[in-house]
């Protein structure tokens, strides 16, 4: 199993992945749309052989520093439990940092995201309609995140998903 940058001959499989993984086609036509609008900063897949069995999106935001939104992140079903997600996270975030982006915001369970170093306490002030106690940030450069009541946004392609 290997980590790698997405490439074009990877695409098929990301759909076919986040097709099986969500309840309905929502997050692959989401994917799709991010890359059409020239909005994904970072994607990686897991490759078994030739098979793309992991893969994480990272997509740039609105926000008051250089921030990117984790999501969506999609794991093989019968591929989980091993740490693919968590591997793909983890080297996304390497290479955001690489990359000089500064904040991370996700949308999704503390109990899963806690182990990257992302909390709710970190996203709390910014203002966006997913603010609550699933909306969670982790500062790349060490900096404080607090900037109270700055507005937040995903890229535009998201709002499908509202
Ligand atoms: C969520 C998902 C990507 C995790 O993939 P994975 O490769 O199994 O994850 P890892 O093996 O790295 O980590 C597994 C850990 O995450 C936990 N976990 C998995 N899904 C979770 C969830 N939705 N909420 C909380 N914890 C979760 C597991 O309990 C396990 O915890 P442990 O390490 O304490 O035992 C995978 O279950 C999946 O594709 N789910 C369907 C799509 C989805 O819901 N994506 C997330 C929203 S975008």
């Amino acid at each position: 199993m290997r980590i790698e940058a997405e490439q074009p001959a990877h695409r098929p499989g990301i759909r076919r992945l986040a097709l099986g993984a969500f309840p309905t086609a929502a997050e692959a036509d989401l994917v799709d749309r991010l890359r059409h609008d020239g909005d994904v900063a970072i994607s990686l897949v897991a490759v078994d052989g030739e098979e793309v069995v992991g893969h994480v999106l990272f997509s740039a935001m609105t926000a008051p520093m250089k921030a990117l939104g984790l999501g969506p992140v999609a794991v093989e079903a019968s591929r989980r439990g091993e740490g693919i997600a968590s591997d793909l996270i983890r080297e996304g975030l390497a290479r955001a940092r690489r990359e000089g982006w500064q904040a991370v915001f996700v949308l999704g369970d503390p109990a899963f995201y806690a182990r990257f170093g992302f909390s709710v306490e970190q996203a709390a002030g910014f203002e966006t309609p997913y603010a609550g106690p699933y909306f969670m940030a982790l500062a790349l450069d060490g900096t404080s995140l607090a900037h109270a009541n700055d507005p937040v946004a995903y890229a535009p392609a998201f709002q499908s998903l509202e």
